[in-house]
């Protein structure tokens, strides 16, 4: 699976540098609200992402990946509308739609909203243009989701927090917040390594960097064409299971179940993934 996102997010606080005075250690820092450092609206899925974005993740467009994540989903929904967190081009939101389900999308990129709208039955689907972690829109949802990692496209934890807490905000009593995200892979990174290859191929590297003191990481690609190298790096911020569930909890939320994939099989030590789905009390 190939990771893409995007950055933003607020610089993160810290207290008791050496030489400041007594009075100013570790004073208490008051919570600031989340907002993205960076105003833009495509940054990582720009047009050429999002021109290239359902080839390069044909995989994940094979009804064999999308059907069973449409089932789970449309369960969830229960008769409810349901809500998108990084609609993208539609690779969920239009076969949901298709099963009966009201399906709204936020999405930051005008590039990828428009290959969604270019689809058959895309203009039926209402989008807004804005950033998940604090986009509000009208009415209530029984389920909202967030997946193929994209949690990981906000860069800090007071952003992802912000999302858990707008995700709960969009759903009505009893509904569901479902996220599908990997496990972050540190148990393949040797002392003194910091990097994990996940391709390698003729025609493109790729690899991921990982700052365990932080949780910053990166997905960065070399593609080859012609003997020539084109360098990209993606930037994310990797999370826990147990870190999510904490997320939920700030968010007034409980987890009401984790799967290593869409048909629900056990999530267990060696799982890659996980899906997991938190509910809002009834
Ligand atoms: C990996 S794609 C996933 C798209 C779609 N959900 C899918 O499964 O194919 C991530 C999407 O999330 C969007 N995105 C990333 N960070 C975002 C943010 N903070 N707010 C809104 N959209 C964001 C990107 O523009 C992109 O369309």
């Amino acid at each position: 699976m190939e990771k893409r996102g995007e950055p933003g997010g607020a610089a993160p606080h810290g207290c008791g540098a050496p030489r400041t005075p007594r009075k100013n250690r570790c004073r208490r820092q008051r919570p600031q609200p989340y907002r993205r450092a960076v105003n833009t609206t495509d940054d990582h899925f720009g047009e050429r992402v999002a021109a290239a974005y359902d080839d390069a993740e044909a995989e994940m467009f094979h009804p064999d990946a999308v059907g069973p994540a449409v089932d789970l989903l449309a369960g969830l929904a229960a008769g409810g509308r349901a809500l998108e967190l990084g609609i993208g081009t539609g690779r969920l939101a239009l076969p949901l739609a298709r099963r009966g389900v009201p399906v709204h999308g936020i999405d930051l990129s005008r590039a990828m909203v428009t290959r969604l709208r270019a689809k058959p039955g895309g203009e039926a689907i209402g989008v807004t243009v804005g950033d998940f972690a604090t986009t509000r829109v009208d009415g209530e949802f029984t389920v909202a989701y967030l997946v193929f990692n994209t949690i990981m496209n906000l860069t800090t934890q007071a952003a992802q927090v912000a999302c858990f807490r707008n995700a709960a905000a969009h759903l009505a009593p009893g509904g569901r917040f479902v996220v599908e995200v990997m496990v972050p892979e540190l148990r393949k990174l040797p002392p003194g390594q910091n990097a994990v290859p996940f391709h390698a191929s003729a025609t493109r590297w790729a690899f991921d960097v990982y700052d365990v003191a932080t949780q910053a990481m990166s997905s960065n690609y070399v593609d080859v064409d012609g003997g020539r190298g084109d360098y990209r790096s993606i930037p994310f911020r990797y999370v826990w299971p147990s870190e999510l569930d904490l997320m939920a909890e700030l968010a007034g939320m409980r987890l009401s179940g984790r799967w290593d994939g869409w048909t629900r099989e056990p999530f267990t030590s060696e799982s890659s993934r996980h899906v997991s789905v938190w509910e809002k009390p009834a």
